[in-house]
This record gives C-alpha cells, structure tokens and sequence, in this order.
C-alpha cells in the first residue's frame, strides 16, 4: 500500500521504516529539513537499536520529504505521528497535530484515505482531526471530492527496543468509526499480524510468538487504551518503590519482594524493577494528560497521582541517602553513573539523572556524569546544568565523594571496582537500580548502599 508518515520522531521513522520493511511504499514527512537531509543521507538524528539498519533495508520502499504535496496526494493511508509535548496544565500541546492536520487536509487525494492518529493525543481528538481536515477541504472548495476516515492506532514500542516491539508486539490496537477504516489498516499491518514476513537478521522472531491480536474498536476506546495502558505501567514501578520504601524499614530486600509478587501470573514480573523511577517522554505525560482529561469531567484520579507522587519521593530519596551517608553535600563531589532515562537510548525527556543532578547542585554538591551515548545529547540539550561530563566512568571516580548508579547501562555492571574504589575521596555506591553485586562491590573497597536497604 502508499503510506505516508508526518513526523520523524521515535515513533514515526520506526513505523516508517517498518511499514516499508512489511514491503509498503514509504513517504516519510518532517517540516525539519536538516532532518530529512540526514535521513536522505541514510543517518538517524537519534540512538535507537537497529533502526538505521532497518532503514537501509527498507531503503527502496522509502523516501523522505519536507514536502506535503509529495507525499500525502497518493497516500491510502496517512499516519500522523508528530510531537504531543505537555502543555500548559498537563493537557497536551496539540499545535503539531493541527499543523499535521491542516496539511493533510491541504493535499489529500480523491481516492478513499485513512488518516491515523498514531501520536499520543487527548482523548476525542480523532474527532477533532477529522473536523480540522474536513474545514480545510472545504475551505479549498473540493468538499464533496474527498473521502476519508480517522482512525487511532496507538503505539506501544518501548524507546531502545522500539523495532523490536514494533515487528513483534503484544498486540495492534485500531480504533476507527466504521468497519471499512479498520478492513484497510487490517490489511496493512496483515503480514506483521499474521507473521508471515522474514525476520531482519539483527532481530529473530522468537519461537514463542503466534499470530498478534489485532483489537478493533472505537476511536475513543483505542484512544483511551494508550493512557490506561502507559498509567498501569507507570503505576506499576511506583507501586514496587513504594512497598521498597516499607522494605527498607522492616529490613526486607525489595528485589527479592518484587520476584516472589511477580512470579504470581497474575502479576507479572515486568515493570516491577524498583529504583529512582520512570523517566521517558510517555508515562509523565501521559498520566498528566490522563488526570487533565479527567478533571474536564470532574473526576478525580487519586491512584494515578499517587504514582506520579511516588516518583518524585523517588527522586528525593537520593538526595535523602546521600544525605545520610556524606551529612553535608555543599562542596562534596558526586559521580552520576547515567544520564539517559534508560538504557539503549540517548533520550533525556523526563530523565532522573537530570532532576537528581538539579537537586543536588541546588544544594552546593558538583556534578559529574558519564553515559555510554546521551553525552553529546546532555551537552546540547542542556547546557544549563552546570554538570562535568567525563569520557569514562573512571574518570567520574576520579576523588569523588560518592558514585550513584542512575541508568542500568550493562557496561555499569562490570566495571573494574578496584581502581574506581582507590581513585575515590570515600567509596559510596548508592545503587539506584538494585542491579550491582553488592559482595562483590564490598570486596573492592565500596561501601554499597542501596536505594532502599
Ligand atoms: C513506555 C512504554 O513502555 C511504551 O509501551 C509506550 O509506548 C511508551 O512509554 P519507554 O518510555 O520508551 O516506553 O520506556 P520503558 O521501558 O517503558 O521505561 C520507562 C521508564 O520506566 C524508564 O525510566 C525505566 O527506567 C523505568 N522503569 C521501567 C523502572 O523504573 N522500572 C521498571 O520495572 C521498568
């Protein structure tokens, strides 16, 4: 099928590049045109895993353009995946969507065309899509010559494994008023739902995994599906640190709490690893977003602010810890081991090292800081934390008064401890992600603390 794509974002290129992947005809859409010339060029402007293999793969489905006329007249089906920043309130800033929208509108073909809401937008807002293309035909007097549905289809990837997730998720979720607008994104995601394509080499298909679920529903519930789900996730992690706050006070150790919960089925043991919380660009937004659409209704959503509550405490509780162990901070030297808000990405949305360090510079500490890929990032991004970037992990050592694992980069897990322990005014880890040997780490000299415990 034609497929175009607004916005080259994490979710947009690796939909793109997918799409074209499962063999459809690929127009990706920026208004960044520094960015499309380096997608032209074969580079990706962010880290992702595989996604710059996949492309070239998928090279001779795809094209990239700044331009709508190009890519959206022959389109049968336009997905819109451009930024939903938070907006004043929680509520999203929806002026990329509508920017989206209106140049659809402006450049639609007279063939039957499905426009998806791919980006993470407000509940109804598929609706509104629909009204914002809808006046802009009109506008241009071709009204009764355009024929064309909205449909959602959330996305679920997860960012450093986000071609994984997308050619083998859990399940497609379609929302779309009538049957014929989900027959056709039926139709385009067939081979990926009926599994049938060749694996890229880079990514085997697991053995485990059958046909995916493919969910058709209506707008609003498809819509609703991607908070509800991005919130229990979120809720989830909060919900582990703060029985981890409990264990730390009756002497019980959370990782092991977290495993004898989640082997229980009906649990799960994903999203129940403890630490210093979520970052990312989704679950603070979108569970401001949820409890903003939901005051618009006068309703209350206590357990989802309670997540967010819990994340910050998280957040603090560092501070708190080295607290502890160094009394004073003005003037002490802490090593942040991380800055990435997870591994396997260079995204810096939301991410705790940034509060942390924030937090700690507030209180007359200095900051150092090593990350295997988000350093080029930080020093772009934000030039306004006064935080000293080191090339190695040794080097954040280096006559620090205490280290703080903050992203579980699996290069953190063996590091040589010995010199980084000699090399340090006082050996403390505080390990803000339970994933550190502390035998190990006490036998080179550390005194090991944990974020609870
Ligand atoms: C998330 C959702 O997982 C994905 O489905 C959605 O489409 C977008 O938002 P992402 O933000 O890329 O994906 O990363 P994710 O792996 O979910 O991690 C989010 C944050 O939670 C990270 O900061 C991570 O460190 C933290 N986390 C995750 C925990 O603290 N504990 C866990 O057990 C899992």
């Amino acid at each position: 099928m034609n497929v175009a794509i607004i916005g080259t974002g994490y979710v947009g290129l690796t939909t793109g590049a997918c799409l074209a992947f499962l063999g459809h005809e690929v127009s990706c859409v920026d208004a960044d045109a520094n960015k499309i010339a380096a997608l032209r060029r074969g580079e990706v402007p962010f880290f992702e895993p595989h996604l710059e293999d996949l492309l070239a793969d998928a090279r001779d489905n795809l094209s990239f353009t700044t331009d709508y006329s190009q890519a959206i007249p022959e389109a049968q089906v336009i997905f819109i995946a451009v930024g939903t920043p938070t907006g004043v309130g929680g509520a999203p800033d929806l002026r990329y969507l509508e920017a989206a929208a209106h140049g659809v509108g402006e450049h639609l073909g007279p063939h039957f065309t499905v426009i998806v809401n791919k980006s993470t937008v407000p509940i109804g807002s598929g609706n509104w899509v629909g009204t914002l293309v809808r006046e802009r035909i009109q506008r241009n007097g071709a009204g009764g010559a355009k024929c064309f549905a909205v449909a959602s289809n959330p996305e679920f990837l997860r960012e450093g494994s986000a071609i994984h997730d997308s050619l083998y998720p859990d399940r497609v979720v379609i929302g779309a008023g009538e049957p014929k607008t989900a027959e056709v994104l039926y139709t385009l995601y067939r081979p990926l739902l009926d599994q049938t394509f060749t694996p890229p080499r880079y990514l085997p298909r697991s053995d485990r995994l059958g046909a995916v679920p493919f969910i058709s529903t209506d707008l609003s519930s498809a819509e609703l599906i991607k908070y509800a789900a991005n919130a229990f996730l979120a809720l989830k992690i909060s919900y582990i640190n703060e029985i981890g706050q409990l264990a730390e006070r009756v002497g019980a150790d959370i990782s092991q709490v977290a495993r004898g919960i989640g082997l229980d089925a009906r649990i799960g043991t994903q999203f129940l690893h403890a630490g210093v919380g979520w970052g990312g660009s989704c679950f603070g937004k979108d569970t401001a977003a949820l409890i903003a659409t939901a005051s618009e209704y006068k309703l209350e959503m206590p357990i989802v602010a309670a997540a967010r509550q819990v994340n910050h405490r998280q957040r603090e509780r560092v501070i708190e810890k080295l607290q502890e162990e160094l009394k004073i901070l003005k003037g002490r030297t802490i090593g942040l081991l991380g800055l990435a808000f997870k591994p396997q990405t260079d995204d810096l949305r939301e991410a705790p090292a940034l509060e942390i360090a924030q937090r700690l510079l507030e209180r007359g500490a200095r900051v150092r800081a090593h990350d295997p890929v988000a350093m080029e990032r930080f020093r772009r991004e934000r030039p306004d934390l006064d935080v000293t970037l080191c090339e190695t992990a040794e080097g954040v050592a280096r006559d620090a008064d205490a280290l703080v694992l903050v992203t579980e980069w699996p290069q953190y897990r063996e590091l040589d401890w010995e010199a980084l322990a000699a090399g340090m005014r006082s050996p403390i880890m505080l390990d803000g992600r339970y994933v550190l040997d502390r035998v190990r780490l006490a036998r080179a000299g550390f005194r090991y603390v944990a974020l609870a415990g």
